[in-house]
């Protein structure tokens, strides 16, 4: 009894202390959250995505962005900074079952499906996605592509014993209690995002863990990576860029059934997958939106500032997201920065996320990007931001700024924000591509 007593004492300050450092933390954290996404004393100026490219001329007109520049700075994205992706696509469905819930009153139907590539044996499965269709919807539903952080059971919020299929999952995301740390650092959606309520307006969804086909961490990525379709050059993709290469193979499998809108297929990435997500808009035409939630660097944010997470930092944290060239993307920078690849999704709709105190993604940036690459917008008859200022977004625009308070993760909010953007673009044809 008495020993229970001064255990429970020790705790109490164990605890304590660990409030402190905690409380102590999140200052620090909040203090230069607060530094990063205020300090506007390095205002950017971003050469246009029209200008001359090396030895290439200013483009004046559209066909020339289409025909001539957007290949060659797709090309340089994948030579420089990304890789390039494993020549394969035409992903297919293998087997199918129903996914017996009740949890999703608005689903006409769940399913799981696995996905793999036309020449690969039925047992070589890429992923599996679990596919929502929405209750009461006359003909193809416009649908949104998840990639999801923890795997598909912890995303749906309940395991029928089959649905995680071994598939290694960092610690953040193995127990209970990590769960619930990552959820209260990150917000309740990173684990679990919203189906119910995309279901309920009118959306339908494909989510899938990227992590099933390169593990986020770094000797597992480079097997993975390994062990993926040859590109046509070097070098390689790291795991950001076989992210991007899965994302497109769920499109594949959206794009070959009837039930989803194809004109309407919506990506969401948030963080690493948002860096994911744009890539993948940048190189698939089938992608009609984006919606990159705090991308930060190497994706919406530039790297020509200074301000936000550093490409060493990124680099050396996490060094199997881009192959070793992308370490020279700050020399680079001059040439080819991120209001690039911003542009090579026009004319189509992004919705770009930051949050006030997010140390990393530099939103200040990324919305100037934006604004740069709005010229390609202009130039393809289109607007691109036409917001007056980061903290009033347009949902109507082709491209909008979400700017939110708060730290790095994806609360309510945020998808309050996608889905407003999502029912303003719904009734926009499929952008018709610009052919030379
Ligand atoms: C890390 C990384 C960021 C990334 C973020 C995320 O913090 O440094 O670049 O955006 O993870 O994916 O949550």
């Amino acid at each position: 009894m008495r020993q229970g007593n001064v255990l429970s004492a020790e705790s109490v300050a164990r605890a304590a202390a660990v409030c402190v450092a905690l409380a102590l933390i999140v200052a620090g954290c909040v203090q230069a959250g607060l530094r990063v996404n205020t300090d506007d004393r390095h205002p950017a100026h971003f050469a246009s995505p029209l200008s001359p490219l090396g030895g290439d001329a200013a483009i004046t007109d559209a066909r020339d962005w289409t025909g001539r520049r957007a290949p060659l700075i797709r090309a340089a994205f994948q030579a420089r900074i990304y890789g390039w992706l494993p020549d394969a696509d035409g992903a297919i469905v293998g087997e199918r079952r129903t996914i017996r819930t009740t949890n999703y009153p608005h689903a006409r139907s769940v399913e799981e499906v696995t996905v793999r590539l036309p020449s690969a044996s039925a047992e070589d499965i890429l992923f599996r996605a679990v596919v929502f269709l929405p209750q009461g919807q006359h003909g193809a539903s416009p649908v949104v592509i998840v990639p999801n952080f923890c795997g598909n059971d912890a995303a749906l919020g309940f395991s029928d014993g089959r649905l995680n299929h071994g598939a290694w999952l960092p610690e953040r995301c193995r127990t209970f209690s990590n769960r619930s740390v990552t959820r209260f650092i990150h917000g309740q959606n990173i684990i679990r995002p919203p189906f119910e309520r995309l279901l309920r307006a009118g959306y339908a969804v494909v989510t899938f863990y990227p992590g099933e086909v390169v593990p986020d961490e770094p000797m597992r990525a480079a097997q993975a990576i390994a062990r993926l379709p040859e590109p046509t050059r070097a070098p390689k993709v790291g795991a950001v860029g076989a992210w991007a290469w899965s994302i497109s193979r769920a499109v594949d499998i959206v794009d070959a059934d009837a039930r989803f809108d194809h004109g309407h297929i919506a990506v969401f990435g948030h963080s690493r997958f948002g860096k994911s997500a744009l890539l993948a808009a940048a190189l698939d035409e089938r992608i009609s939106a984006v919606i990159a939630n705090q991308s930060g660097r190497l994706g919406a944010a530039p790297t020509s500032r200074t301000i936000g997470e550093p490409l060493r930092a990124l680099t050396r944290r996490f060094p199997h997201w881009f192959p070793t060239v992308a370490q020279g993307a700050v020399a680079d920078a001059a040439m080819l920065d991120q209001q690039s690849l911003i542009a090579l999704i026009a004319p189509r709709s992004i919705l770009l996320g930051g949050a006030t105190l997010d140390r990393w993604s530099d939103p200040v940036g990324a919305y100037q990007g934006a604004e740069a690459a709005s010229d390609v917008y202009r130039l393809l008859g289109r607007q691109g931001l036409t917001q007056a200022s980061i903290e009033t977004p347009d949902y109507s625009a082709d491209i909008t700024f979400f700017m939110r308070p708060g730290r790095h993760g994806i609360r309510d909010v945020d998808w309050t924000a996608t889905i407003a953007f999502l029912d303003a673009h719904r009734s926009t044809p499929r952008h018709a591509a610009v052919t030379p």
